[in-house]
């Protein structure tokens, strides 16, 4: 099997982290595994690892880089954002024809776009923040008062995101996150609990037990607040939410991993209003996937430790493209 990481996005240092995390958990009695690193410019480089002999299906761009892979069964793209999480590198392998983790090629470029993947849980009828999306070039318009958030529509880890608390705030927010993009989300503040959960399968996917985000000394969830040591407290399960709640946000979060086509693993984002109202923030096709990261910390807390994780998600990867292969086109 092949581990793709690193990336062109900004969060090309996270997913080496999360690579290097998979490599050590992964059971090297039961799995021969490759590394290719993608350079910040894009570039495929095959890195340590055994067993490489032909799958010429696999495009390498680097001139220097081998120009062929290992006889590759299962590909793990850990590749977070743009040009990884984004059905991207997810065509390349449906056209390698090689069973790889995670949501297709419709499902991660639908929950990448904050944009396109709001309108289609509407439709659905799953509760999500009220938006408004701009191209570059519009004007701008915040029907939503203040604070308001402003985020580039295809994006992760914070980057480009702005709470915005005045109109000279709301005109900077948009510069930065037109920066990053060229369509952009202006967005109603939400005042309630942020919970994060995680969910599991293909057909029969099963939620996570939910764990609560509490940024410590920022005020919201940010970038600073996502990796520096301290900046945040997860709390599993979260205090003063019921039961009831909590199974609420279990099904909604499977809801939306449904009706957006998701497989393998997604870690959905959600906040829970002072009614209990359960508002879906943002889907994540490709987690943050150290042992350390949330989605791990989440299935662990639910009794799925994170090699069996691994395992699980592979078996995943396989019964896809099995059952996929058994159609006529
Ligand atoms: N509408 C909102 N109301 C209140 N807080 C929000 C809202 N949208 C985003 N936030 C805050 O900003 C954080 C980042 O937003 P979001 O999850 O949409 O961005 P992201 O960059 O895609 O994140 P990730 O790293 O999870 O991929 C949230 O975790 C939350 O703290
Ligand atoms: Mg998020």
């Amino acid at each position: 099997m092949a581990i793709l990481a690193g990336g062109r996005s900004s969060e090309h240092e996270i997913s080496l982290a999360s690579a290097r995390s998979v490599l050590e958990a992964l059971d090297p009695e039961s799995y021969d595994v490759v590394t290719v690193a993608i350079a910040r410019d894009g570039k495929w480089e095959l890195g340590s690892g055994s067993g490489s002999s032909a799958a010429e299906t696999l495009p390498v761009p680097a001139a220097n880089a081998p120009a062929t892979l290992g006889a590759v069964d299962v590909v793990l793209p850990i590749l977070h954002g743009p040009f990884g999480e984004d059905g991207t590198v997810q065509g390349l392998l449906e056209l390698a024809d090689v069973a790889y983790v995670g949501a297709g090629v419709a499902a991660s470029a639908l929950c990448m776009d904050k944009d396109l993947f709001k309108k289609v849980l509407r439709d659905s009828g799953i509760m999500v923040a009220r938006h408004v999306a701009l191209r570059d070039g519009d004007e701008v318009a915040n029907p939503f008062g203040f604070p308001v958030f402003v985020k580039p529509a295809r994006l992760g880890s914070s980057v480009g995101i702005t709470k915005a608390h005045d109109e000279r705030e709301l005109a900077d927010a948009v510069r930065l996150a037109f920066r990053h993009d060229e369509k952009i989300l202006i967005e109603e503040f939400l005042d309630g609990t942020e919970v994060e959960v995680g969910v599991l399968g293909n057909r029969a996917p099963v939620a996570s037990i939910p764990g609560q985000i509490v940024p410590l000394g920022h005020e919201w969830y940010d970038y600073a607040s996502k990796y520096e040591e301290g900046g945040m407290k997860l709390v599993i399960p979260p205090e003063h939410l019921s039961e009831q709640t909590l199974a609420d946000v279990q099904r909604i979060a499977v809801e939306a991993f449904v009706v957006t086509e998701c497989e393998g693993m997604a870690r959905v984002d959600c906040f829970v209003l002072g009614d209990g109202t359960v508002v879906v923030n943002e889907l994540n096709t490709i987690p943050g996937f150290t042992s350390t990261s949330v989605y791990a910390k989440l299935f662990e807390a639910t009794g799925v430790r994170y090699s069996e994780l691994l395992d699980r998600l592979i078996d995943l990867a396989v019964e896809r493209r099995d059952r996929r292969s058994r159609l006529a086109y």
